[in-house]
């Protein structure tokens, strides 16, 4: 009996492990697209993970930070230097009302590049260029 069901638990265990292998292959099949498709998926789960609890899951804000998807952070007025700045050194808040936003450390400058493509892309399909 004892054998029979640690059996079972190896066959699970087996089998978590082959979906692990085959769900991280295609994850970094789509990152290592050279295009920027790959480049804002990837900078998509840097945003979710990183960004959203202040910036909002859409970037449309929350009460700990504003929206990224507004005329403020439009290319023109913030560029892409802005964002590699806000994360690697935080920033004193000027434009709101909701304290200084604090470094991101953890980011590599490849992450910084996928989520700065991630909220352009997210500001154009707004209408925000
Ligand atoms: C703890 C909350 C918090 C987190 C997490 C956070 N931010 Fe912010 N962020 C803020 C606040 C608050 C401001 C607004 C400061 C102000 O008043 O201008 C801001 C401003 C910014 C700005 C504008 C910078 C400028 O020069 O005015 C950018 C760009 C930005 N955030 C990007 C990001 C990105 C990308 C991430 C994820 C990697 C992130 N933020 C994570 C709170 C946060």
């Amino acid at each position: 009996m004892r054998t029979k069901l640690l059996w079972g638990v190896g066959a699970g265990v087996m089998i978590l492990l082959v979906i692990a292998v085959v769900g991280t292959g295609g994850n970094s099949g789509s990152r290592g697209l050279a295009t920027s498709e790959g480049e804002t998926v990837a900078g998509r789960v840097v945003f979710e993970g990183t960004c959203a609890t202040c910036h909002g899951i859409e970037g449309t804000g929350t009460e700990q930070g504003p929206p990224l998807v507004h005329q403020y952070y439009r290319p023109g007025h913030h560029a892409d230097g802005a964002f590699t700045l806000a994360i690697r050194n935080g920033v004193q808040p000027h434009h709101w009302d909701f304290g200084p936003m604090p470094p991101q450390p953890g980011l590599s400058d490849q992450d910084i590049a996928d989520v700065t493509a991630y909220v352009r892309e997210i500001q154009q399909l707004a209408g925000i260029s």
